[in-house]
């Protein structure tokens, strides 16, 4: 049989973390750092999986379930095992994975391997399937395989992402919306700054916040904190009574409208107030959303104080990447003064990076 190969982006989210589980608003962008993946099938019932990145993996019988296989490899095998529980044919045969998506940085190294993954089998045995069922069908293997209670974001924006624009993602109703972000001719970049300092979301934190706002909304009598969208916030917030509680759902609310408002500067083209919610959005990840670290805030502040317009952390939180907006010509000046403060603070020296909006995930054509 044919050789198949698949290519899914990482992504940066501009501004709306933790929201996406809240069915309220996220604007990130597709990167163009790419996983590939290779796929001979070969007419086992046998995946054999390898990556330039970390060797061999497990290698796990089509027919594996939650449990059977761990490490990098759950990710590829729980795609394959939502994929078949949704109906659609899987076959064995070898993957080989390339990722230039760093991995484990809030850059959604995850949902890139498992896009990469679907698309290249449903390419093997012809299965068409649109956009959001294949997000659908990877969130569900990061879920219930991989046991990482994620959202939506990442598979959406790998899938969906548009060169030089940003993705507007309604996360309740799932509509896609592109807003322009042409940074060049913008005369700006967007310097991503890698801490090092490495996060998982199948572990206890990320889903705390999660279950604490689900706890929360329930408390409120709703089903989720996007019906309290149009409310007085200052009102709502007195309903909470639990001091913590409150200032998770503090970010949950202020964070939806921060990314239309956002949303609303960038296709104006106000990049001064881009970057201000930025700041602010940063500020409520720190302070009531608890998902920042001080080496992130360090980061952060110091991109502000050597000149970019916003900085925030990027993603789930616990460690990974910060993003700083700055004018084209102050990308370097930024990314070393942040590097430079970083070591002098005793820690790692990060890595860095100016990201462009990139395309979505491909399919090449069948070869051979
Ligand atoms: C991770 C998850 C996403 C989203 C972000 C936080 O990237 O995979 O679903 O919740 O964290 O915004």
């Amino acid at each position: 049989m044919n050789r198949v190969t698949a290519r899914a982006p990482g992504r940066i989210n501009l501004i709306g973390e933790h929201t996406d589980y809240n069915n309220g608003y996220a604007l990130p962008i597709a990167l163009t750092q790419q996983t590939t993946v290779h796929f001979d099938p070969d007419g086992s019932n046998t995946v054999t999986l390898s990556s330039e990145q970390e060797g061999a993996g497990t290698s796990f019988d089509i027919g594996a379930q939650p449990g059977d296989v761990g490490g990098w490899s759950a990710y590829p095998a729980g795609s394959l095992w939502a994929l078949a529980s949704a109906g659609y044919p899987v076959l064995g045969g070898t993957m080989t994975v390339n990722s230039q998506v760093p991995i484990g940085a809030g850059l959604a190294s995850s949902a890139a391997l498992e896009c990469a993954v679907l698309l290249a089998m449903n390419a093997a045995t012809g299965t068409r399937l649109n956009r959001l069922d294949l997000a659908r069908i990877a969130q569900s293997g990061e879920n219930d395989f991989v046991g990482a209670s994620t959202g939506l974001m990442d598979q959406i924006a790998s899938l969906y992402g548009e060169v030089d624009r940003a993705l507007l993602i309604d996360c309740e109703s799932l509509e896609v919306t592109s807003v322009g972000f042409d940074l060049e001719a913008s005369g700006l970049s967007l310097v991503v700054i890698n801490s090092h300092a490495t996060h998982s979301h199948s572990t206890g934190e990320y889903a705390s916040r999660r279950e604490t706002c689900s706890r929360a909304a329930h408390a409120l009598g709703i089903d989720s904190l996007r019906r309290l969208q149009d409310a007085n916030i200052e009102q709502t917030l007195t309903r909470v009574e639990d001091g913590t509680d409150r200032r998770r759902v503090r970010h949950v609310l202020t964070e939806n409208r921060r990314v239309l408002d956002c949303a609303a500067a960038l296709s104006a083209g106000e990049f001064r107030s881009v970057g201000e919610f930025m700041n602010r959005s940063h500020a409520s990840m720190r302070d009531d959303f608890e998902i920042t670290t001080p080496l992130i805030d360090l980061i952060a502040e110091s991109a502000v104080r050597y000149g970019a317009l916003g900085a925030r952390m990027t993603g789930g939180g616990f460690g990974g990447c910060v993003i700083a907006l700055v004018g084209s010509d102050d990308a370097y000046r930024v990314a070393d003064g942040v590097c430079a403060d970083v070591v002098r603070a005793g820690h790692r020296a990060p890595t860095w990076f100016v990201a462009h909006p990139g395309p979505g995930a491909t399919t090449s054509p069948v070869s051979g």
